[in-house]
């Protein structure tokens, strides 16, 4: 029996007994117990300055916002620079140098994908009797039908295969040699889902997860993959939309890209407040973990292929970068079980961890059932229990085509300003997105709405569980604690670029997370000591797997203008 279960039944073990408590209720309902539902929900593109609880108050975020100050911000967690990487990082507790997928991410028309001798997630927690569902974006891979959701561990899809498709006519578009080519991606199984043409994405996606959990049949767990295509950008020519009125809402925002792109953000919040009323009056609340985080930064700079006018404030670098805003990722977990000590984390975690924390959670054994070679950590117990962190270093990525790498490592030193280094090799986007973009930070809360996340769905639903943290100071604590100020650190000097070309730059971390000041010439022993590990790294990579684009095999128009599996 795990810790979770024995501190699950304990009490009511105690007040029945625990012979009474078998005899008296259903075995799948004494199941279901050992093992809670998982929701993991992945935002897509979203900055670190874009959502209340790191300060900022200009987009509204009160679902997120109160499920995050009830359970853990985790505010030391990192993933992967860009969207293929990230999922498929999260989907096999892998560094994707060992998958081939350490590079850019897939692109319509590529016939590749996640390589299917890896068991992924939903797999193992199938193995263990989940229900699983993908809401949203899959972007590991469609080209040959054992690549789809459904052939690797999914019981349903609804969502796109690609990279991002537009919010309302789920249109996918890619330039090769000058010429645009377009088609439809959405997908409900395996079907073209026309059906919903006309559907703000976001909205599709809550509505078909508030479904999936009314028709949930009790005693089964269920996992539920909701992977946002929001806040990406879409096509080209209307990169960002979102429905009128709620852009208009937030008219105090001056800047209109910024505005709609709020208005993107804050659609996505409300999913996230039906999805958790939904739980709750099916009664699976308070046995949901629910983890949030985004893939990656957000790009920035408005020259991205795809910009969505997010922020990544005050962190350095955009999407696309080893930067702290490309990788490190906004992010909480949530369960009932944590409610007695919301806390904000500076453990060190790792997306590659989420596959054995999230298989111990769900009542398997990551010690005895999982390959011995996974990258991913097992943070189950340092989560539960607040115990430290059993990881102390993160490949962050080796692109070899790039040639950029970077690593954290954190040492074992009494002096905590002296423990956590960054090794960045390299430069990204031909040195163009090293800077810091899109500053919209105002100063800490004078518009920040307590009240606004005390009335919000989620804040009332989390209610009938318990009584939620209501104190105004008490929200505001773990917000001030989850704000990155670098304010007192170097100024910002926006021309300062480090070169991290010919020599590798050091950053230290704890005293340091906006990355202004290069340490390397000062610490040349940590230099060579991250230098190696990445060496070692190095030798265990595995090639990109990126092929040339298979046309006109795979134009849409083919396949009545939709992106189609196609190669059989
Ligand atoms: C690093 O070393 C240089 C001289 O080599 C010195 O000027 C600078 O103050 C040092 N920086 C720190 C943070 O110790
Ligand atoms: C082909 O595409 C149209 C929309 O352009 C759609 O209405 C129709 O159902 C599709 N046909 C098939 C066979 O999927």
């Amino acid at each position: 029996m795990n810790s979770v279960v024995r501190m699950a039944l304990a009490p009511v073990a105690a007040a029945l007994g625990v012979f009474a408590l078998l005899a008296s209720l259903p075995f799948a309902a004494a199941l279901q117990s050992f093992r809670p539902n998982i929701v993991v929900i992945l935002a897509d593109d979203m900055g670190w300055n874009d959502v209340g609880w790191h300060g900022s108050d200009q987009i509204p975020t009160p679902n997120l916002d109160a499920l995050a100050y009830n359970g853990i911000i985790l505010n030391n967690h990192y993933v992967q620079p860009v969207c293929t990487p990230s999922r498929a990082a999260l989907m096999t507790g892998r560094y994707p140098i060992h998958l081939g997928m350490q590079g850019s991410p897939i692109t319509p028309a590529e016939p590749t994908g996640l390589p299917t001798q890896f068991k992924i997630l939903p797999e193992y927690l199938r193995d263990l009797g989940y229900k699983t569902h993908i809401l949203g974006k899959w972007h590991l891979g469609y080209y040959r039908r054992q690549y789809l959701p459904l052939r690797r561990g999914f019981d349903s899809f609804l969502g796109v295969h690609n990279g991002y498709s537009g919010y309302y006519d789920y249109m996918a578009q890619w330039e090769v040699d000058g010429n645009l080519i377009t088609g439809f991606d959405l997908y409900k199984n395996e079907t073209p889902a026309w059906e919903n043409v006309g559907r703000y994405a976001t909205e599709l996606y809550s509505g078909e997860a508030v479904k999936l959990i009314k028709d949930h049949p009790t005693g089964e767990p269920m996992f539920l993959y909701m992977a946002h295509t929001g806040v990406h950008a879409s096509h080209r020519g209307r990169f960002l939309e979102a429905p009128q009125g709620r852009v208009n809402s937030l008219k105090y925002i001056i800047e209109p890209n910024r505005r709609t792109y709020a208005a993107m953000v804050s659609k996505l919040d409300d999913s996230v407040g039906e999805l958790v009323d939904a739980l709750r009056e099916r009664d699976m609340l308070s046995n949901t973990i629910i983890l949030f985080m985004s893939d990656n930064g957000a790009p920035a700079n408005l020259d991205a292929l795809y910009p969505n006018w997010g922020s990544n404030f005050p962190l350095r670098g955009v999407k696309g970068t080893l930067w702290e805003g490309g990788v490190r990722s906004p992010s909480f977990i949530w369960y009932s079980q944590f409610q007695t000590n919301p806390r904000v984390s500076d453990q060190f975690i790792h997306i590659t961890d989420w596959l054995p924390t999230l298989y111990t959670a769900a009542g398997g054994d990551s010690n005895t059932d999982l390959p011995v070679d996974l990258d991913g950590i097992d943070q189950w117990n340092a989560i539960l229990w607040n115990l430290a962190s059993r990881r102390f270093q993160a490949l962050l990525n080796i692109d070899e085509r790039e040639r950029s790498a970077g690593i954290i490592t954190k040492f074992d030193t009494p002096d905590p300003t002296r423990r956590t280094w960054k090794l960045v090799v390299g430069s990204f986007g031909r040195g163009n997105v090293d800077g810091f973009f899109n500053d919209v930070r105002s100063p800490l809360n004078p518009l920040y709405d307590y009240n606004r996340v005390i009335n919000c769905k989620a804040y009332r639903a989390l209610t009938t569980l318990f009584e939620p943290t209501t104190k105004e100071y008490k929200m505001a604590d773990m917000r001030r604690q989850a704000t990155i100020d670098c304010r007192d650190n170097a100024p910002l000097d926006r021309n300062f670029e480090p070169k991290c070309t010919e020599t590798p730059c050091l950053f230290n971390l704890d005293r340091d997370p906006c990355e202004k000041v290069d340490l390397a010439p000062n610490n040349t022993a940590i230099v060579a000591r991250l230098y190696n590990t990445l060496k070692v790294f190095r030798r265990s990579l595995v090639p990109q797997i990126h092929q040339p684009l298979d046309l006109p095999a795979a134009n849409p128009a083919r396949f009545n203008n939709t992106w189609s599996t196609w190669s059989f």
